[in-house]
C-alpha cells in the first residue's frame, strides 16, 4: 500500500486533517506506544501563525445535522514555541500499517497560516530550516479568520501569493483550497501556477448556527458573524464533487478530505483522483478512525 507523495515514501494513503488529532495529547493518553504504532501515514499539525493564538472566544462547536460547524479561530502556540517544543516530541513517530513490525517512519507536515506573504514567507524560512519537518501545507482556507479566506478565495490573489514564497522553502509545499469559492478548480490551478507542489481540499463550508430557542436569539443575529465550517457526513458529497473537479484540472497531486468515515468513502475520493486521503471529523468520534480505515483499505473490505 506504500505511496509516493511529494518525494515522501508513506505507509498507506491515510493521513488526518489538520487541527483534528492532536498527536501530542494522544501519546499522553495513549502513551508511548502509540509513538511506533501511529495511525496515520503522516502527521498534519494544527496550523501555526507566527504569534500565538487564543482563538475564538465560545461556543466553538456546534452540532449540525450529519455534521459539527466549528469556530475554532486557529488557537496556536505560535511558531516559536511549536519549534522549541512541540516538533521534538513529534519527531520519531512511526506507523505499522501491516502489524507485522515493519514500521515506516511517519512524515511530518506543518500546516501554516500567514496573512500576507511578507508573514508567510517568515513562516516557510523558519519551517525549511528544520529538518524534522517533510512538507508545509499553507492554510489559505480556514473560514474562521478573514484573512486566510480572502487569500484563498480569490485565484489570482491566491497565484501571486503562493509564487512570492515558494521560493523561501525547497520542501513539498501543499496549498489547502477552501471550498467557499465560485471555482474551486481556478484556485486550484492558480496554487500550481504558483508553485505548488500539491493541493489539498476540502476545508470546511462557511456554516450557521442559530440558538435553536427564537426568543434568546438577539436580533438579527446574522449580522454578529455568528459562523463557523461544517465539517463531518454532512459535506462528503461536496469534497467528491471538488476533488473530482480538482483532480481533473491539476497536474500535481491532490489530497482529498470531506466527511470520511469508512475506506468507501476514502476509495471514493481515490477513484475521482486524490492520491493521499485526510480523515478529519472522524477522530473526534474515534481517535482511531485512521488506523481502522487505513487497514480496510488495505484489505479491501469494509468499512
Ligand atoms: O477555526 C479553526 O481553527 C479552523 C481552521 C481551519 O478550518 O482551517
Amino acid at each position: 500500500m506504500s505511496i509516493r507523495f511529494c518525494g515522501l515514501e508513506l505507509a498507506h494513503p491515510i493521513i488526518n486533517g489538520s487541527g483534528t488529532f492532536d498527536a501530542i495529547a494522544a501519546f499522553r493518553v495513549f502513551g508511548e506506544g502509540l509513538r511506533g504504532a501511529f495511525p496515520f501515514a503522516a502527521y498534519v499539525s494544527k496550523t501555526i501563525t507566527l504569534e500565538p493564538r487564543a482563538g475564538n472566544p465560545p461556543p466553538r462547536l456546534w452540532e449540525a445535522p450529519a455534521g459539527l460547524i466549528n469556530s475554532i479561530g486557529l488557537p496556536n502556540k505560535g511558531l516559536g514555541d511549536y519549534l522549541l517544543e512541540d516538533l521534538p516530541l513529534l519527531a520519531d513517530m512511526s506507523t505499522d500499517p501491516s502489524g507485522a513490525g515493519d514500521s515506516q517512519a511517519v512524515p511530518l507536515i506543518t500546516n501554516v497560516m500567514g496573512s500576507n506573504a511578507e508573514e508567510i514567507s517568515r513562516l516557510l524560512e523558519a519551517c525549511d530550516e528544520r529538518p524534522e519537518i517533510s512538507a508545509i501545507e499553507l492554510n489559505v482556507s480556514c473560514p474562521n479568520v478573514h484573512t486566510g479566506l480572502d487569500i484563498g478565495a480569490d485565484p489570482r490573489q491566491l497565484e501571486q501569493v503562493v509564487r512570492a514564497v515558494r521560493g523561501r522553502t525547497g520542501k513539498p509545499l501543499i496549498v489547502k483550497l477552501t471550498p467557499n469559492t465560485a471555482d474551486v478548480a481556478l484556485c486550484a490551478r492558480a496554487a500550481q501556477e504558483g508553485g505548488a507542489d500539491a493541493v489539498s481540499l476540502i476545508n470546511t463550508l462557511r456554516a450557521m448556527a442559530l440558538a435553536p430557542n427564537p426568543l434568546s436569539r438577539p436580533p438579527r443575529p446574522w449580522l454578529g458573524g455568528v459562523t463557523g465550517g461544517l465539517s463531518g457526513p454532512a459535506v462528503r458529497a461536496v469534497a467528491l464533487a471538488q476533488v473530482a473537479a480538482v483532480a481533473a484540472r491539476v497536474a500535481i497531486p491532490v489530497i482529498g478530505m470531506g466527511g470520511v468515515q469508512s475506506a468507501a468513502h476514502a476509495r471514493e475520493l481515490i477513484d475521482v483522483g486524490a492520491t493521499l486521503v485526510a480523515v478529519g471529523t472522524a477522530s473526534f468520534l474515534d481517535p482511531a478512525a485512521g488506523a481502522r480505515i487505513a487497514a480496510a483499505l488495505h484489505a479491501g473490505t469494509a468499512p
